[in-house]
């Protein structure tokens, strides 16, 4: 089980920094937030500051695309660094094309699902992914609370992560007190932002932030 740092809710000003931070701290990926303030009622980076990031790390970066018609800016964020592009069963037109473009352009393909929506919607595709995405809050928003209901979706796709070879990550609430539940459900990879992030807490306080999550 891995802590991926969400950079939402880092520090922008000093950017370079808080990678630096969570890198030493023993981050091996990070998490990059995209959204368009249609798809999710926020706005937040586009492929731009994705550019900007991976000249600062060859940390692996998984751009997670809370947009509509991501097909639209899938080479965008390829070119711009992305290793792993995400993107919503609830805003793709068609997932497996998408898939198809991401492999092409070199990258890996992640499916995300929201917690409303129903883990049979996502079953079909589980063959074909590089990396499943379950949300456990609504997205927009870094520091909301956990949903639980959604770890459930986790324990679903377990048999097809060990079937076909995909991590599972969650995304959303996690914090000392709920980064057990979502350890149980058998997830590989927890997305954190707020819990590690921000708060004025000094870099220095990283390494044990991400060190007590990962052991709790
Ligand atoms: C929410 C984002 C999350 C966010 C998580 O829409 O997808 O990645 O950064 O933030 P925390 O860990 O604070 O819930
Ligand atoms: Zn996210």
């Amino acid at each position: 089980m891995e802590i991926v740092p969400s950079l939402l809710s880092a520090d922008f000003t000093k950017l370079s920094e808080e990678i630096r931070a969570v890198e030493e701290a023993g981050a091996t990926r990070l998490h990059l937030d995209v959204m368009d303030g249609n798809f999710v009622p926020n706005i937040t980076i586009g492929p731009f500051i994705v550019e900007a990031i991976r000249k600062q790390t060859k940390l692996h970066l998984e751009s997670h695309l809370m947009i509509t018609n991501p097909e639209k800016f899938i080479e965008p964020f390829i070119k711009a660094g992305s290793d792993t592009v995400v993107i919503h069963i609830e805003s793709s037109q068609d997932v497996l094309r998408d898939f198809k473009t991401i492999r092409e352009l070199g990258a890996k393909a992640g499916l995300v699902i929201n917690p409303p929506t129903l883990f049979a919607d996502i079953e079909p595709y589980l063959e074909f992914i590089d990396h499943l995405l379950v949300m456990t809050v609504n997205p927009g928003f870094g520091g909301q609370k956990m949903i639980k209901e959604a770890l459930d979706k986790v324990v679903l796709a377990k048999p097809y992560s060990e079937k076909y070879g995909f991590p599972i990550e969650i995304d959303g609430g996690v914090n000392i007190d709920t980064v057990t539940d979502a350890k149980n459900a058998g997830t590989d990879l927890i997305v954190a932002g707020s819990a590690v992030f921000s708060n004025g807490k000094p870099f220095e306080d990283y390494r044990a932030l991400m060190e007590k999550l990962r052991s709790e």
